[in-house]
């Protein structure tokens, strides 16, 4: 159960001089890629979700796989919503299983920045959800070429990063340096200075948005002047681009199987370098041990109603179940009749909540209460309304052997 709360863990990145990467998941090559590198170098890592790539692909239907890959990790892991767009899209992300969010307004003047990023706030930490927030404008396309590029670089002012800090208390700020999104158009010059006197204003772990193309100099001034996240896409994607390009010459007349081969290790190899080189290669150890677990709370309610025949009790239940979920931090609703006709209790409502400091804010939701007061009293008999925290391993019970799921297909 390898899921840590990413608060703890970048701020332990933060405190020890080194940045957790935060590579982005576009298939399940990526995410197998990444795992099997953050694995084999012990490495913390963060499975970046950015909003900008549902396009290319389900997110409500890879999130599953995403969190089955963190939960049986060898090594901490937090999943990451990036680049979101709106307050709405944040919170199905954390209702998917994110555990750190940023919506992306660094392109809005500055006050609606701070407008929305505070909602942002208030919502993800009435979640326990760790909050990213974005100040200047870093350009670009993640994977694109430079002429791509929409619009110019703006870089973080301090004192604009001082007040939005303070006012939106994010967690954690990504800032603009001279990093852009995708390839660089001719070589990056980062401005050190900004950077110091911001982190030395903010003590905040930063993050560098556009991590690919930049020399293992930079990437060490970055890291030792508070960079704690470093988020890198276009790297993994040129890598796998590679493959693909080597396996068309070699497999002539292979279908899918042939032409996808080894995408994932392309994706481990690069993965595995940027940790190396980020210092968080051999750090997962003591980051199981300093960081809360990532662990989710189970509301049972088990009823009679009464008053009611089974078309009308279904109508309740599933009213419930639509009602409940659409409230930030509910990961899952189910609505149940007892199988056996003769129990003593005949309903039931699990909901899944993402983490336990959601119970408080859940239960004090304009949906839950009107769910509640409105529909469930008037018909409600015997009840009785639990809320269970998962029990997790202690971080001694995992191993932290490095493994190597699979062999390299050939
Ligand atoms: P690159 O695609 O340039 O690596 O940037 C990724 C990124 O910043 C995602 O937020």
């Amino acid at each position: 159960m390898p899921l840590v709360d990413m608060k703890d863990m970048l701020q332990h990145a933060y405190q020890h001089g080194y940045a957790v990467g935060a590579f982005e998941v576009v298939s399940l090559d990526f995410l197998d890629g990444i795992m099997l590198a953050a694995e084999q170098a012990r490495a913390p890592v963060i499975l970046s979700m950015a909003e900008s790539h549902f396009e290319y692909f389900d997110f409500d239907l890879i999130m599953p796989a995403v969190e089955a890959a963190a939960k049986r990790a060898l090594v901490p892991v937090a999943i990451h919503f990036d680049h979101g767009t709106c307050i709405e899209t944040a919170v199905n992300g954390i209702n998917r299983g994110c555990n750190g969010v940023l919506v992306d307004a660094s392109h809005e003047e500055f006050m609606e920045n701070i407008r929305i990023t505070r909602q942002v706030v208030e919502t993800a930490h009435a979640c326990g959800v760790a909050v990213e927030g974005e100040l200047g404008y870093v350009p670009g396309v993640e994977g694109e070429g430079a002429e791509h590029y929409p619009g110019e670089l703006a870089y973080t002012s301090l004192a604009e990063a001082r007040a939005y800090v303070e006012r939106t208390e994010v967690d954690f700020l990504a800032i603009s340096i001279g990093t852009v999104h995708g390839h660089m158009k001719g070589k990056p010059k980062l401005d050190y200075q900004r950077l110091k006197q911001i982190n030395d204003a903010l003590d905040l772990p930063l993050v560098i948005h556009g991590g690919s193309g930049l020399s293992d100099d930079q990437f060490h001034r970055l890291i030792s002047n508070g960079v704690a996240k470093i988020n890198c896409f276009t790297a993994l994607s040129d890598a796998v681009a590679k493959q693909i390009r080597k396996n068309i010459k070699i497999e002539i007349s292979s279908g899918y199987i042939g032409l996808a081969k080894n995408i994932n290790h392309a994706v481990a190899a690069e993965v595995e370098r940027c940790m190396r080189l980020w210092g968080s290669a051999g750090r997962a150890a003591e980051v199981l041990a300093r960081c809360e677990s990532w662990t989710s709370v189970e509301q049972i309610i088990i009823c009679t109603v009464e008053g009611l025949d089974n078309s009308d009790a279904s109508i309740l239940m599933n009213e419930g179940r639509r009602m409940l979920s659409s409230i930030p931090g509910v990961r899952d609703v189910f609505s149940g009749e007892a199988v056996q006709k003769d129990a003593r209790y005949h309903y039931t409502w699990r909901i899944r909540l993402c983490h336990p400091v959601v119970v408080d804010s859940y239960r004090k939701h304009a949906a839950y209460i009107n769910f509640i007061n409105k529909l469930f009293r008037p018909v409600a008999g015997k009840c009785i309304n639990i809320d269970f925290q998962e029990v997790t391993p202690v971080s001694s019970q995992y191993q932290l052997e490095p493994v190597i799921r699979r062999k390299v297909m050939s």
